[in-house]
């Protein structure tokens, strides 16, 4: 080879792995410091997810900004093993509170990750949005390979409008006092025993450890569960899944006090599904013709979206929630299901 093609040749290859790490630079100061946190969120959320995009070639980059700050699979739930009996937990958002762990929970624990090695074509994450209300969207919610609905909901009564599946189901522990009068009589019990019954297998998701002052009803429906022995797979999710989720929307310049159980399930979807769909989201009065909407399809709560003191920022989380579908990393649907 003549020395001056070698040269050349020399020189193009050093520029070659030049160009190469000022985009692969680029790459990583998008995820770290760029400007427009949705749009970095979108892309790396299909990247990091499934490699839809063109740019997966980065995808492990992103896909560890992301399990930085939490793992699915693992922080869905506390597994059997790790704690004992007795044991001591701190409140996630009232850290001076504690409470431990009882026979019946510990009994309760999953010995594996309910979501382990789950992978989902098409998810539906259903919020209990007034919205709901008319929208004959039931059979469309239905189709879904894998539906997750919110606080224990009722479907049976509604299913024209939000279907009758259920693959996961969460329930705050205030559920039992709001919707089944804190079981005070033999017919509330039989009303919410039928309810757990009537989920049949799916994973029934319990945030014992957030805030004090559920002890007593987590157990009642441990309790339950137990002596029917109810068909229900039981996980609870572990204590720093709240901050990982609210630490990972915050390095996307999204900052959020206390994520609705929307939000935690739209996030921990992004590792198990492919499309996510969002029904029953519309934290305002108002619907998109301007009807008014009730804060849940199923009571007559009343709440303000927007007052200080509620624990949640829901109109925040619905403009990230509609950035996100703009760009097509989910779909959200707020319209009517038979015309859409
Ligand atoms: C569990 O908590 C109760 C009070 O909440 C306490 O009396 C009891 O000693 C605790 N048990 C253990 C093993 O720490
Ligand atoms: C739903 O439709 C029924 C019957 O047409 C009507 O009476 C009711 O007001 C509607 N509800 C909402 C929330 O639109
Ligand atoms: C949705 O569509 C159905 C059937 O077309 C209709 O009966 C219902 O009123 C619609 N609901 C709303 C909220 O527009
Ligand atoms: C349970 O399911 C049955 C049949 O699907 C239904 O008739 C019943 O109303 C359901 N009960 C509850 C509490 O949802």
């Amino acid at each position: 080879m003549p020395p001056v093609f070698r040269s050349l040749l020399f020189g193009f290859l050093t520029l070659l792995v030049v160009l190469l790490i000022i985009d692969d630079i680029a790459e990583v100061e998008k995820e770290s410091v760029g400007s427009d946190p949705a749009s970095r969120l979108a892309s790396s959320r299909s990247a990091e997810t499934f490699s839809l995009s063109s740019k997966a070639l980065f995808s492990p980059i992103r896909r560890k900004n992301i399990l930085r700050f939490l793992d699915p699979e693992r922080d869905i739930s506390i597994l059997k093993g790790t704690l004992k009996p007795g044991d001591i937990i701190h409140y996630v958002f009232d850290r001076q509170s504690t409470t431990n762990i009882s026979e019946n929970l510990y009994r309760l624990l999953p010995t594996a990750s309910p979501m382990k090695n789950q992978y989902h074509r098409r998810c539906a994450i259903v919020g209990n949005s007034g919205i709901l209300l008319n929208s004959s969207c039931g059979p469309e919610i239905d189709s879904h390979d894998f539906v997750i609905r919110c606080n224990l909901a009722p479907v049976e009564e509604y299913s024209q409008d939000v279907g009758r599946r259920t693959s996961l189901v969460t329930m705050n522990p205030s559920v039992v006092q709001r919707a089944f009068q804190d079981l005070v009589s033999d017919e509330w019990k039989d009303r919410f025993l039928r309810r757990l019954q009537n989920l049949s297998g799916s994973v029934l998701w319990i945030p014992a450890f957030m805030a004090k002052g559920g002890e007593e009803r987590v157990e009642w429906a441990l309790r339950l569960i137990l002596v029917h022995t109810v068909d229900v797979r039981t996980a609870f999710p572990s204590l720093r899944l709240l901050h990982a989720v609210r630490g990972y929307w915050l390095t996307n310049n999204v900052h959020i006090k206390r994520p609705t159980t929307g939000l935690l399930m739209y996030t921990m979807a992004t590792r198990f599904c492919e499309e996510i769909h969002l029904y029953g989201f519309w934290p305002f009065p108002l619907g998109p013709q301007g009807r008014p909407v009730k804060y849940h399809y199923y009571d007559t709560l009343k709440y303000e979206y927007t007052s200080s003191s509620s624990p949640h920022t829901m109109p925040l989380e619905f403009r990230t929630l509609s950035t996100l579908h703009r760009q097509g990393a989910l779909r959200l649907h707020t319209g009517n299901g038979s015309t859409e």
